[in-house]
């Protein structure tokens, strides 16, 4: 049962006060409001003509099925393994479930092996943009494609006309968006808007703008951005993991607007309408400033603990390989000391990053809300965030509130990073 590092290692022996996964489950009683059963396979698919790849399907696609629920929904998905040979598990990917559903093989679940399954409860209490992928060797099963999105609704409904899902993946290095490359028709009608819910679902950062029209940054991982504003001739980057959700309006008059990804594209608009494709913009939205301040919740500056988290490279030995590896605080995995919290702990944490290269960084079931960058405070809307590209010689002061016992991985979302030990653990105590 190896996660994401080959060696799970992180045999957590249970300290007095600390509660097992099991027990760690909210409402799993009671009949689903949404149950969806996915089976996952490995098989040879056909992304695009002349794009063949072997790769992982969700109920024969990949990307899977869109999971959707509105908020309060008690969710049920059950994985059926049929022909994943080294296992598979479903984690959701900035979802705060309770510990026992997040779905990383050999820390909260046994890995689920072909011709088992596996039932994943939980309470749909966040709305927004999500999505769920494997947890057992990510680093191959993510990239062949076992992952889908997962949307939450407000009961209410959302603000926009349209609700359009952008999830792009590099299949074989060529840039998809919903499985398809190149332009993706999207009829909305003129002068209408859409929300289009951006992932990102590879190892690096992903650049998106829009053509034809000025749009707005709606959301940033699954947290309604604070009195958003137009943006025009600029891009927003997407790190590794990360979800952005703009709002687009089709021009009036008949022409499209055209979400970019590089590669590939979203053409939203009338049937049979277009728009000019536009280049990469050479400037991007700094979410640090964008929107209007909050308050929080909690005051981060009294906080009850505080972490360093800083990441460098350093010789000695992983899994049993030698090499200058990942460092975090000096220490290579697994012998990297668990950040240690009480529920309801505020817990400040500074990331920083000398490595020499950049690292999407990615906390399960928190999300953090960045305070600074390099020093300089947040001035915008609170970014809350739970994939933040930290780069190097970068630092970040981020904060969040301990409200979800359990055991949570905090590492690397570029994924070879993680598989070569970027990996670090938030234990409850
Ligand atoms: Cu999206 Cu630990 O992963
Ligand atoms: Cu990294």
């Amino acid at each position: 049962t190896s996660h994401l590092a080959g060696a799970s290692g992180v045999g957590t022996p249970a300290k007095a006060g600390t509660r097992d996964v099991t027990t760690l489950v909210e409402r799993r009683q009671g009949t689903p409001d949404v149950a969806v059963t996915i089976t996952a396979r490995q098989q040879r698919v056909t992304i695009a003509p002349g794009l063949t790849v072997t790769a992982y399907t969700l109920n024969g696609t990949t990307p899977g099925p869109t999971i959707r629920a509105r908020q309060g929904d008690l969710v049920q998905v059950t994985l059926v393994n049929e022909s994943v040979k080294d296992g598979a598990t479903f984690h959701w990917h900035g979802y705060d479930v309770p510990n026992a559903e997040d779905g990383v093989a050999g820390v909260t679940q046994d890995t689920v092996k072909p011709g088992q399954s596996h039932a994943y409860r939980f309470v749909a209490k966040q709305t927004g943009t999500y999505w769920y992928h494997s947890h057992q060797v990510s680093h191959e099963q993510v990239v062949r494609g076992l992952l889908g999105a997962l949307v939450v609704t407000p009961r209410e409904g959302i603000a926009e006309d349209a609700d359009v899902l952008a999830l792009s993946h590099l299949y074989a290095g060529k840039r998809t968006v919903q499985g398809k490359t190149g332009d993706v028709p999207v009829v909305v009608p003129s002068g209408r808007t859409a929300r289009v819910r951006v992932v990102n679902t590879d190892s690096g950062i992903m650049p998106v703008w829009v053509s034809g029209t000025a749009y707005e940054v709606v959301a940033v991982d699954g947290t309604e951005v604070n009195e958003p504003t137009p943006v025009e001739g600029r891009s927003v980057l997407v790190p590794a993991g990360g979800r952005v959700d703009l709002r687009v309006r089709v021009p009036s008059g008949g022409a499209a607007a055209r979400v970019e990804f590089g590669g590939a594209a979203l053409v939203l608009g009338p049937a049979g309408s277009s728009a000019t494709a536009t280049r990469a913009p050479r400037e991007s939205v700094d979410l640090l400033s964008y929107g209007s301040p909050a308050p929080l919740r909690f005051d981060p500056d009294t906080p009850d603990r505080r972490f360093e988290y800083a990441i460098g490279r350093r010789p000695g030995f992983v899994n049993g390989r030698p090499g200058v590896h990942w460092s975090v605080n000096g220490k290579l995995y697994p012998k990297i000391p668990m950040f240690m919290v009480g529920e309801g702990d505020v817990v400040r944490v500074r990331i920083s990053n000398s490595s020499g290269e950049t690292h999407p960084m990615h906390l399960h079931g928190h999300h953090v809300v960045v305070l600074a960058r390099d020093g300089v405070k947040a001035t915008g809307s609170p970014w809350w965030t739970d994939s933040l590209e930290v780069r190097s010689g970068e630092s970040f002061d981020v904060a969040f509130v301990a409200d979800n016992p359990g055991i949570w991985m905090d590492h690397c979302h570029n994924l070879p990073h993680a598989q070569e030990g970027l990996i670090a653990h938030v234990m409850y105590e």
